[in-house]
């Protein structure tokens, strides 16, 4: 087969034009995506990684390479932290933790953790104070973490949140881009003491269960009950915390922010919401009525994917079509190019949740989740929790935005930044 060069990223004056006006890295990306199509490598000195989007180089990434392009590389500050998470285990390790935590993410277990979701965020909700502008960034990782720790751990974790808050945005900034990824031994201080926190809060809790672990059914237990080690079920409740909460964070501020600067389409969610649950609680059934409210979702994630690329390393040589990727290479699949490109969302920037009305599209250029065998564990929960704390706040707030302007920031997500701050309004 004939082999033709990868096209190659350069300093284009458009692309440098795009990025200064838009002050996000991400709008370099696009520009070289229209410029130079569905693969292209980056010239980064000690990274150079080749980027795909699109329905088909999704396809093989995530599905049809999947064996070969692998996730683990053990320099990368997220393998350092995870150990042996889920997300950072390849091959037959991987799969074996995937399916022991698996029944604690299904479906069915969903429809009891409506209930604590809409418990924790209601606690927060009773402590919102109108008089004046909220962050409500931080309001919402708060409520996040409530509800992971609540529902997957069995504990209340706001005894702990003052004294953990602090170590665990810490923890994700040691893992978000930064100087590591063309430096990958740059030394990194000023850590540890993170880590420790968060370790002796784990190791106390596991314990805590394993003297106490009657009738329980929540992942906690279940990772005991499975014969792990202490060390192994610190790295899956660690995995859990930092995939889970700050993922959520990053879809509700987005969407916050969005419907405050829609008015129309808060309206009209608003309406649905008091059309199907009036003022009771969400119920799982109930849930399933609130198609606008999903819409409003999945249109906030296809604009702002918090996890905006997956990062992988060709384990052999491979070749996608004719192009020849080197074993070693960095592969990226771009969720954030596929979901902007022109040739499956006319007026890609447009916020238009009823795009999602129908669905007439290709696969693979809307995944916010990723795609094949090891997708988002926490698909299903992350969508339902999204329902419900949206449900919960559109029932009792009206929201204003207040003019402090955000930008995508490309954290360990892809976060509003400096961060959403809404006026507030109580609903008559
Ligand atoms: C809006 C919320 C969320 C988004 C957008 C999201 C997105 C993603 C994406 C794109 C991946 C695949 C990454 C890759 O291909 O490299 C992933 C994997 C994962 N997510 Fe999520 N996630 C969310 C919420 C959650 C929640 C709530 C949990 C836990 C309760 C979770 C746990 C995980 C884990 C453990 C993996 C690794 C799965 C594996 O490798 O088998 N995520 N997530």
């Amino acid at each position: 087969m004939s082999r033709i060069p990868l096209p190659t990223a350069s300093t284009s004056r458009n692309a440098l034009k795009a990025l200064l006006k838009r002050k996000t890295v991400l709008a370099a990306l696009e520009v070289f995506h229209a410029e130079l199509g569905d693969v292209f490598q980056i010239p980064l000195p000690g990274f150079n990684p080749i980027m795909l989007a699109g329905s088909e180089a999704n396809r093989f990434v995530l599905v049809e390479q999947r064996d070969t392009l692998r996730w683990r590389l053990e320099q990368d500050p997220i393998v350092r932290l995870l150990r042996h998470g889920v997300l950072v285990e390849d091959g037959d390790s991987h799969d074996n933790l995937r399916r022991q935590m698996n029944p604690a993410l299904h479906r069915t277990k969903l429809q009891d953790y409506v209930r604590h979701m809409c418990d924790c965020t209601n606690f927060v909700l009773a402590q919102w104070d109108s008089s004046s502008p909220l962050n409500i960034s931080l309001e919402i990782r708060r409520m996040a973490l409530l509800v992971l720790t609540k529902t997957l751990f069995g504990v209340d974790f706001e005894p702990e949140m003052n004294r953990l808050w602090q170590p665990i945005l810490r923890t994700l900034r040691y893992i978000s881009p930064g100087l590591w990824v063309i430096w990958p031994n740059i030394p990194r201080p000023g850590y540890q003491k993170a880590f420790r926190q968060l370790d002796e809060y784990f190791h106390r809790l596991i314990a805590y269960r394993r003297a106490n672990s009657t009738g329980r059914e929540d992942l906690l237990s279940l990772l005991i009950a499975s014969g792990m080690s202490d060390d192994l079920i610190r790295d899956q409740l660690l995995t859990m915390i930092i995939a889970g909460h700050d993922t959520s964070t990053a879809l509700l501020s987005w969407t916050l922010y969005l419907l405050s600067r829609h008015l129309d389409i808060q309206v009209e969610a608003q309406a649905e919401v008091d059309r199907v649950l009036g003022s009771n609680p969400p119920h799982y059934s109930s849930l399933s009525e609130l198609h606008y409210l999903d819409q409003i979702i999945n249109e906030t994630l296809r604009l702002y994917p918090p996890i905006h690329a997956g990062l992988r390393i060709a384990a052999t040589d491979i070749e996608f079509g004719e192009y020849f990727i080197p074993k070693g290479t960095r592969v990226m699949y771009s969720i954030y190019l596929s979901h902007r490109d022109a040739r499956y969302w006319p007026e890609p920037n447009v916020f238009r949740p009823e795009r999602f009305a129908s669905a007439t599209r290709p696969p693979y250029v809307f995944l916010p989740f990723g795609g094949g065998p090891r997708n988002c564990i926490g698909m299903a929960f992350a969508q339902v929790e999204a329902k419900v704390v949206l449900a919960r706040i559109l029932q009792k707030f009206d929201l204003h935005f207040t003019g402090k302007p955000v930008r995508p920031y490309m954290g360990a997500t892809l976060e509003p930044r400096p961060a959403v701050w809404l006026n507030i309004k109580e609903r008559v």
